[in-house]
């Protein structure tokens, strides 16, 4: 048994069907219901990060898990998931953590996943950590406004960063739950190459076959809209990333493709792939 948390997010959905896929029996949790057939056959269940007991018949017996903390992770103490974890007899876990991790280990935006990152290293366990860059799946926030305006607008048009698509994410995810070979190791993942918002919103109009406005954002409108749903130091460590990347930032990492034997997915595909949010 793989037990997935985040189960019904951008990185677990696809992580679930894909170790269906491969013939794993799977248990996809999250806090809420999973809504009807949008995990296929796979069982889901209820349970909170928050409260580590709520994992634990889950956990009791399984051989792996993925953690996926989301959001600024207030009120999660991994530590107590992980023994949780080894007590119930769970071998391996593999992380979910974020590019920044490495890239900025001194940035206080994203301390808890560097904090959660050496739990899981220390934890006993065989452990795999994911540091992906950003996400395509991050264009969901131009969804609105591109269906009721045919208009995308974002800061740093050109600004080309190599995001990814969860689905790849997802993918080296399922074969490091699966296969012994990735124990120990710290994978960063990005897409096959950089990729400006002006030319995600290229993109988005290509794959609707409607032309979809650019409007540059200043720094302190896009930063007032991010505020509506982000953390402040979030939002700040964001934005330094979008509009200021470093060139580790910048650059392709060959990780996807040795992992999987294939390229990263673009985010022309994934546009493609999830035009019914934009129509
Ligand atoms: N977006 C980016 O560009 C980016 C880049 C690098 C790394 N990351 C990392 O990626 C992660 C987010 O992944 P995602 O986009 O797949 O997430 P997501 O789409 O926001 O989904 C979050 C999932 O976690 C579940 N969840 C949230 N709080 C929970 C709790 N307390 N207990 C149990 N389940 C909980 C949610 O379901 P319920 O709400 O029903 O519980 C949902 O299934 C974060 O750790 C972030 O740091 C993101």
């Amino acid at each position: 048994m793989i037990v997935v948390t985040g189960a019904t997010g951008n990185v677990g959905r696809p992580l679930v069907q894909a170790l269906a896929a491969a013939g794993a029996q799977v248990t996809a949790v999250s806090r809420h219901p999973a809504g009807v057939d949008a995990l296929g056959a796979v069982r889901h269940r209820q349970a909170d990060l928050a409260e580590p007991q709520s994992l634990k018949p889950l956990l009791d017996g399984a051989e792996a898990f993925f953690l996926l903390v989301a959001g600024a992770g207030e009120n999660i103490d991994p530590r107590d998931i992980l023994e949780v974890a080894k007590a119930g007899g769970v071998r391996r876990v593999v992380l979910l953590s974020s590019q920044i991790a490495g890239t900025r280990p001194e940035a206080p935006s994203h301390a808890h996943l560097r904090a959660i990152e050496d739990d899981v290293q220390q934890s006993g366990l065989e452990w795999t950590v994911l540091r992906p860059s950003g996400f395509d799946s991050n264009a969901f926030l131009w969804a609105d406004m591109v269906r009721s305006q045919r208009t995308v607008a974002a800061p740093f048009p050109d600004t080309g960063l190599p995001a990814i698509d969860p689905a790849d994410i997802a993918d080296v995810a399922a074969v490091a739950l699966r296969e012994p070979d990735h124990a120990g190791r710290v994978y960063e993942l990005t897409g096959p190459s950089p990729v400006s918002p002006r030319e995600q919103a290229q993109a988005i109009g290509d794959a609707l076959g409607a032309p979809v406005r650019f409007v540059a954002q200043s720094r302190n409108e896009a930063r007032a809209q991010l505020l509506q749903f982000m953390p402040e130091l979030v939002v700040d460590g964001t934005l330094s990333i979008l509009g200021e990347p470093s060139p580790a930032e910048q650059r392709v990492s060959p990780a996807v493709e040795q992992i999987l034997g294939r390229p990263s997915r673009t985010f022309t595909e994934w546009a493609a792939r999830n035009i019914a949010a934009f129509r």
